[in-house]
Formats: C-alpha cells, structure tokens, sequence
C-alpha cells in the first residue's frame, strides 16, 4: 500500500498508552501504526516526518472557543483565521465554538451566523455548541439542531445584560430535553443576584480609584461559583439529563462535582481551563491588571492545586482555554471602571504547551493523562470520539509533533493570534507543536504555520455525553 505521509520514529502517545511507531497517513486517515513503516514500505513519493526524540499526539480538541463574538460591547479579535492558525501552531485540530443567538434569533439562524463566520477561513475543524437563551422560543427547535448534527447546547446563569441568562426553569427544562435527545447541556454556573448586588455595593468612585482592576476578583468571591454549581448539579440529579460545567475555576466547585460523582451520578462532567490552572487573582494588581479580566475570573492557588488534583482523580474531565481575545486597545475600553473590561483572553496556541509544561514536566499529570485531558476525552465526551482524539488506524490524521523538553519563550509578536498580549508572555513553555496535521495535512511545520484557510471543515455529530 501506497502512503501519503509517514510520521517516523516518534514516541506514539494515546491516552492508555505510550509505544514507539511510525505513523502511516493515506488522504485524510491514519491508515497504519506499526515499527519500520519507512524501512518495509515503498517510500516513493511518501513523504517522511522524522518524529525521533519527540512525542506524536492526536491534535488538541478545545471544546471551548468563542472567535468573533459579539460580547462586552466589541467583538473578540480571534476570528476564523488567526484563531484557527493560532489552534494549528499550539497543536490544536478541532476547535468547538459557541452559536449564540443575537437578541430574538431562532436557534437555526445563530447556526447559520456561525456556519459563515468559520466557513473558507476556518484552518482546523470545528464543531458549535448552540447557547438556549430564550428558552419558550428555543425549545420548539433543539431536536432540528439535534438533527442538525449539533448536541451539545449551553445556557449561561449570568449575563443578562447580554440577553443571554437562563433562569431555573429554562435549565431544568433543557436538562430534561438533553435528555430526551440524547445530548448534553453545558452550563455557565454562577450566582447572577448575589453577583450583581456585590458589583453594586463596590460600584463606586472611590473604590474603583483605590482597588482598579481588584475589583474583579473580590466582586466574584468562589460561593459565586459553588451555589451555581450546586444547583446546576441538582437539577441535573433530579432531571437525569447530561451537565457539563464549563470553565470551572474554584476547589469548592471541584468538591460539589466529586460528592455528585461518589453518589454515583454518572451524568455530571466538569472542565477547567488553561489559565486557571496556572494564573491567579494576584495579576490584577499588576500594571496592566485589567487585561486578566476573564469570566469567571482567576481564583487563588489553592483553586489551582485542587483543580490539579480534580483532573488526576477524574473529578475534571477536561482542559479547555475559553479563548475570548481582547486586544490591549478593546481592554482599554474600561477606562477604570471594572465592570466595563471586555472579559477574556487568548488561549488556543498556548493550551497544549501550559498543560504539558506545567502538568506533565512538573508531574502533576503523566503524558498519556496530559493526551487524555486536551485530546481524547473532549473529543469523545462531545461526541466525536469516533473520529478524532486517539491516534488509531481509521481515525483523521489529526496529529502533533513535540519535543519533550525544548522551550519557547511566549512572545506575542511571533504568535498567529491577533492579540499583541498573552496572560503567559514571557513564559518558557514546553509542548507547543513542532509539526501540525489537521486530516493528513500538515498545517504547522518547524513551529510555523503552513495551513490554509478552508481547509477546517464542519463536525457534524449525532449525541454527546458518553464517555
Ligand atoms: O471571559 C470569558 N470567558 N468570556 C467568554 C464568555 C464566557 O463566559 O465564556
Ligand atoms: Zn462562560
Ligand atoms: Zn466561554
């Protein structure tokens, strides 16, 4: 059999184990695993990646990026190129967005806004979630999305302001749907009245002048998060429909998560993200503090340490980046009113590097875990588990190649994204893709992007949840 690309002499990590192999790609699947792929095949034509001395990996799966949203007032400045090419040099093939509705817009048609935006740019693959914000109207079409190929949905507890907050009832009521159709419902959990009378009570002058950017943190205290968590968890107990909690930020959250898990409810999932897993709230003290503001916002070390732990024991079934980026000019729109910062930050091109260097190096996590929580479970738990996550013959060559220990240093100026910041400039990072291929292409070589626009195409799936 004739081959397209051999991935040569590299350490082959899946998430159950780790063996030596050569990989061996026809058209857009990996065809064969094997030892001496190059010596016993016919080479001609074939064209050989010399993997010796680093890792090959299945492509990072971010389940969680918003490119090109309409939020806080400006739009985020990741869109379909740079936050596609950003995913291919950080070793990311399959990127899940979010569909929201834009004020009273059906289901279909915030569908439809997002198939545009990633359609011709998009440079790895990529899959929506569709956010239920008025839950009379959105109902009536969650099984056409179903069919649409579209299973997981997202309600948001805050944002009112936005036009996007779900109360009780709507969540009950998705959860009870999600179930019915066999998908999953992804929740923001946190507390939004309690949330809202803190911003009020510090929403002031003098306070704003003293304490910047403080504010942030100390107007989100964890039991902003806990409570939501709580109730997230028992609406999903009482409904049995599948929950997953996005961005989760605090140990209080991880705990609820663990007791719901030893009470054997196998329908709670939980992920966290890069940056709350290395950064904390002492950033906005900084200078330039304001550009940290992220929702929820960074917690404290013993969050970090605990979410750390939630992902070694299960608790926490993935690491995702919530990629929501914001250049220093739309940071500055806040002016020093904190309530005003565009919240988020850029995150695709350095998931797999903070992970790797700050869990794997720093034995926290073993690699095949580091494989587990950025590849292999977000893609099965979002129901593309057949096709991407695990390096296997059958499956789309989504792969990266790293070295095991040599560093970059962070340097916004040589990154793809659109930011001119990153939370980790400066940061020496192990991880980030040596070599990319996104479906047998290869999109990232000599840790430059080599990919192209339209080469990303959409994920349809048919159910989500099961792990
Ligand atoms: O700060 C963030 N995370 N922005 C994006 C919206 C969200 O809540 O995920
Ligand atoms: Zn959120
Ligand atoms: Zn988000």
């Amino acid at each position: 059999m004739h081959y397209d690309t051999i991935i040569a002499n590299g350490t082959v990590v899946n998430a159950d184990r780790t063996f030596r192999a050569d990989v061996a790609i026809k058209g857009e699947k990996i065809a064969r695993i094997g030892k001496g792929l190059v010596r016993t095949m016919n080479p001609n034509g074939t064209r050989i990646i010399d993997a010796k001395g680093c890792y090959v990996i299945p492509g990072g799966v971010d389940v969680h990026v918003h490119l090109a949203l309409p939020f806080c007032g400006t739009t985020s400045s990741d869109d379909y190129n740079t936050g596609t090419r950003a995913a291919a040099r950080g070793g990311v093939t399959t990127v899940v967005d979010f569909a929201i509705p834009y004020g009273d817009e059906s289901l279909h048609k915030a569908v439809d806004n997002w198939m545009a935006k990633a359609e011709g740019k998009a440079c790895v693959d990529y899959t929506f979630h569709v956010a239920v914000t008025k839950w009379n109207k959105h109902k009536h079409e969650m099984e056409s999305i179903v069919k649409r190929g579209l299973p997981t949905f997202k309600q948001f507890m805050i944002y009112e302001r936005e036009g996007w907050q779900a109360d009780d009832a709507a969540i009950f009521g998705a959860l009870e749907k999600v179930r019915e159709l066999d998908g999953m419902l992804l929740i923001h959990a946190e507390s939004s009245r309690v949330l809202d009378e803190l911003i009020a009570r510090h929403h002031n002058d003098a306070e704003m002048k003293k304490l910047g950017a403080r504010l942030h943190g100390i107007t989100r205290p964890n039991y902003i998060e806990a409570e939501a968590i709580q109730r997230a968890i028992t609406w999903a107990e009482v409904t049995g429909g599948r929950l997953y909690i996005v961005h989760m930020s605090t140990k209080e959250g991880t705990e609820l998560v663990k007791a719901a898990h030893k009470r054997g409810l196998k329908n709670i999932f939980a992920e966290t993200c890069a940056q709350y897993l290395v950064l904390d709230d002492s950033v906005f003290g900084k200078e330039d503090g304001h550009l940290y503001a992220c929702c929820p916002q960074l917690k404290k070390r013993p969050d970090q340490a605990r979410l750390w732990k939630g992902l070694k024991d299960d608790t926490v079934c993935a690491v995702s980046t919530d990629t929501c980026t914001f250049t220093r000019q739309q940071k500055a729109m806040w002016q020093g009113d904190w309530t005003k910062i565009p919240m988020g930050m850029p995150g695709l091109e350095t998931l797999l590097p903070i992970v790797y260097t700050h869990g794997v190096l720093k034995k926290r996590l073993s690699i095949n875990e580091f494989v587990n929580k950025c590849c292999t479970t977000p893609a099965q738990i979002m129901g593309l588990g057949q096709r991407k996550g695990v390096i296997k013959a059958g499956y789309d060559a989504d792969l990266a190649v790293i070295h095991p220990t040599k560093k970059i240093k962070v340097d916004p100026k040589q990154m793809e994204t659109n930011a001119d910041w990153s939370p980790f400039e400066g940061w020496p990072l192990a991880g980030f893709a040596r070599t990319t291929l996104c479906r047998g292409r290869v999109i990232c070589e000599n840790y430059k992007f080599c990919g192209q626009n339209g080469w990303g195409r959409f994920l349809p799936r048919k159910s989500a949840g099961h792990l």
